[in-house]
Parts: structure tokens; C-alpha cells; sequence
């Protein structure tokens, strides 16, 4: 296998879980590439600070840093959401919060999926709340007709019907994420 190009086959051990490919591996490069040069020409004046969502925007993360040709800086922020582990609940906790200061920074926020749009939510007012000179959002997915809060989302990379997804960095109990591709989740809830 070629470890560097990205590739649809079905991870054996994962086939049993998964159903259909809601996005394939080409279809998430192609479209990394192309959000990765809006975003260099959008912030060719002012290079963003990137900051991830961990952990799901691992992948994303590491694929959209490198296709963007700006000195960009990164950081991560690692959130929980109480309550059940498919829903969340808006209320989010930190667990592991930014290294740099934001004052005066572009910053750009790098999630993996916009489902109710409550974590996100928090976390702009979170981080916007510290003075960055702008706050704008790049998710690789958004899930169409889930969102309970009213969202501008600068950058999307594909709206997707509401089924519950894992790979590219989405999980269920941490598994799933080394997956190229983004497939439903039909294994047990
Ligand atoms: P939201 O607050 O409802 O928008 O969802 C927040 C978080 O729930 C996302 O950042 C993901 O970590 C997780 N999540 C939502 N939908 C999915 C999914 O389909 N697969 C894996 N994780 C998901
Ligand atoms: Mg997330």
C-alpha cells in the first residue's frame, strides 16, 4: 500500500462497522486542496492562526496546514461535551486550552463536523472573548438541518445528510479515526 497517496479500500478489521462511503478519500483531498487555496488567498495579507478542535480535527488538521502556502502558525484545543456520546449537550468543558495568545491574531477555527453547532458555538464565544483581530470557521463537515444555533461558517467542505459518520479523524470510542475515507456508522451505538 502507499502510505502517501489516500486510498478507499475498506479497512478489513473496520468493514463490519461501517456502511457507505459518505465522502470519499479523493473527494476530502480534493477538497482540502481547494479550501486550502481560498484560505491562502483570503489571508494572504494577515496569515491565520489555525486552531484545532482535537481530537477529531487531527486529520483534517494535518491535510489543510500543508495545503495552504502561508506562514501559518497552529494550535490545538482539546473540548468534551457532557452528556451522551453521539449527542452533545452544549455544554462544553475544556480540557486542554491554547498556548498562544490570541490578541490581535487572525485566528481560524479547524473542526471536523458541525452537528448541533453548540460546541462550536462555545467556543467562539470562548475565544472571541480574547481580543483576536478576527474569528472565522473552516469545518470539514457540516450535517444538513442539525444545527441549533445559527452559524457562519466561512469555510465548509461538504454538507452531508445527518447520519452519525466516522473516519478522517471521526470516531466512535476512538476508533475509526485512521481512516482515509468518512463512512456512516453502523456498528453499535
Ligand atoms: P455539535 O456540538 O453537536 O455540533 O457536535 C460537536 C462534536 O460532536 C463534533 O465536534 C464531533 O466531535 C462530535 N460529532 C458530531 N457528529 C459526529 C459524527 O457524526 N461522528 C463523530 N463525531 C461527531
Ligand atoms: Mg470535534
Amino acid at each position: 500500500m502507499d502510505r502517501h497517496a489516500p486510498h478507499d479500500f475498506t479497512a478489513k478489521w473496520a468493514q463490519q462497522d461501517l456502511g457507505e462511503v459518505v465522502v470519499s478519500a479523493k473527494e476530502v483531498h480534493d477538497r482540502v486542496c481547494e479550501l486550502g487555496n481560498q484560505i491562502s488567498k483570503d489571508y494572504a495579507a494577515n496569515p491565520p492562526l489555525l486552531v484545532g478542535v482535537l481530537k477529531g480535527a487531527i486529520n483534517f488538521m494535518s491535510d489543510l496546514m500543508r495545503a495552504i502556502e502561508l506562514p501559518v502558525e497552529v494550535d490545538f484545543m482539546a473540548v468534551s461535551s457532557y452528556g451522551a456520546a453521539t449527542k452533545t449537550s452544549g455544554v462544553v468543558r475544556i480540557v486542554k486550552d491554547l498556548d498562544v495568545d490570541l490578541v490581535n491574531r487572525d485566528v481560524l477555527i479547524v473542526e471536523d463536523v458541525v452537528d448541533s453547532g453548540l460546541t462550536l458555538n462555545y467556543l467562539r464565544q470562548y475565544l472571541g472573548a480574547r481580543s483576536p483581530a478576527s474569528l472565522e470557521v473552516c469545518a470539514l463537515l457540516v450535517k444538513e438541518g442539525e444545527q441549533r444555533v445559527e452559524q457562519s461558517l466561512k469555510y465548509v467542505g461538504f454538507v452531508i445528510p445527518s447520519h452519525f459518520v466516522v473516519g478522517y479523524g471521526l470516531d466512535v470510542n476512538e476508533r475509526y479515526r485512521n481512516l482515509d475515507a468518512i463512512y456512516t456508522y453502523v456498528g453499535e451505538a
